[in-house]
């Protein structure tokens, strides 16, 4: 109880906000991707879905690096968002995930 507690108690508002103001254009509000850009994945919006198994199996080191260098179309946030930014953005993709 105490741990539910704390887990759902981690993300915040100010989470929400960044993952809405940086990354909810292509990855949608709830993570399961915009589904108006599959251009930007070939026609293939399972890859802009944040909260599949693929994305969820992935390490929080190896989402931090796509987020940090970009992957394909996604973006490259060097320089644009802090190193403890791009954390807190991983921790607020795992609580899309659990939904
Ligand atoms: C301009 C559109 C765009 C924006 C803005 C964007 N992304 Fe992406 N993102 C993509 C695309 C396109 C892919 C798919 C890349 C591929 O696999 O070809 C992707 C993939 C990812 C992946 C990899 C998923 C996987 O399993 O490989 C992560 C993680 C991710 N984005 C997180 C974020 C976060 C966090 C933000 C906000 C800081 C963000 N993205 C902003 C377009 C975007």
């Amino acid at each position: 109880m105490l741990f539910l507690f704390s887990s759902a108690a981690s993300v915040t508002y100010a989470d929400n906000s960044l993952y809405q103001a940086k990354c909810a254009s292509c990855h949608s509000g709830d993570g399961t991707g915009n589904k108006k850009l599959g251009m930007l994945t070939g026609g293939d919006l399972s890859r802009l879905d944040l909260t599949k198994t693929d994305t969820s199996k992935k390490t929080d080191d190896e989402l931090k690096n796509i987020v940090l260098n970009g992957k394909n179309k996604m973006p490259s946030f060097k320089g644009k968002l802090s190193e403890e930014e791009i954390t807190r953005l991983v921790k607020f993709l795992r609580a899309l995930q659990k939904k």
